[in-house]
């Protein structure tokens, strides 16, 4: 349930994105900087503005990885899961990380939330992370463990 800050808020959202040719993903790009994720409480009332379906609408945030339904932990650490890392051994170095932090994709343990990523654009010094918003190139799990206990 939305408290009346939070209704506020989304309001000035929507009305900062209105008039806007394709506004959806604008408007939960900036629901998400506001709020640390998207709250499903959000999406009916963004549909009703928008007049689409709650159901596109949760379709669109079900589909992109960046959108969160749920709000990260302090430190988020995501894993290259594309091919040129695979090659490297990023499957190795995520099991190591779920592993450490105790959690598996999509979850937080801790402080730490731990996130699929399909290429950073580190494809020749795989395995590659991003730990919270810097990248990390051949990297280890020992390094990203210090990175977030740092
Ligand atoms: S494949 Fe991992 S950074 Fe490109």
């Amino acid at each position: 349930m939305l408290d009346s800050v939070a209704i506020s808020r989304l309001d000035e959202i929507l009305a900062e994105h209105q008039g806007l040719e394709g506004p959806l993903l604008p408007i939960l790009h900036s629901v998400q900087a506001a709020f640390g994720h998207v709250p499903q409480d959000v999406l009916p009332v963004i549909a009703k503005h928008l007049n689409i379906s709650k159901a596109e609408v949760h379709g669109v945030v079900s589909f992109y990885h960046d959108f969160r339904e749920v709000p990260a932990g302090q430190h988020v650490v995501k894993i290259c899961r594309a091919e040129a890392c695979q090659a490297m051994g990023a499957d190795r170095l995520a099991q190591g990380v779920q592993k450490a932090l105790g959690c598996d994709w999509h979850e937080t343990a801790g402080d730490v939330t731990l996130e699929p990523v399909f290429c950073l654009g580190l494809c020749a010094c795989g395995p590659a992370a991003m730990v919270d918003g810097q990248l990390m190139a051949r990297v280890g799990v020992d390094a990203i463990m210090a990175k977030v206990r740092a």
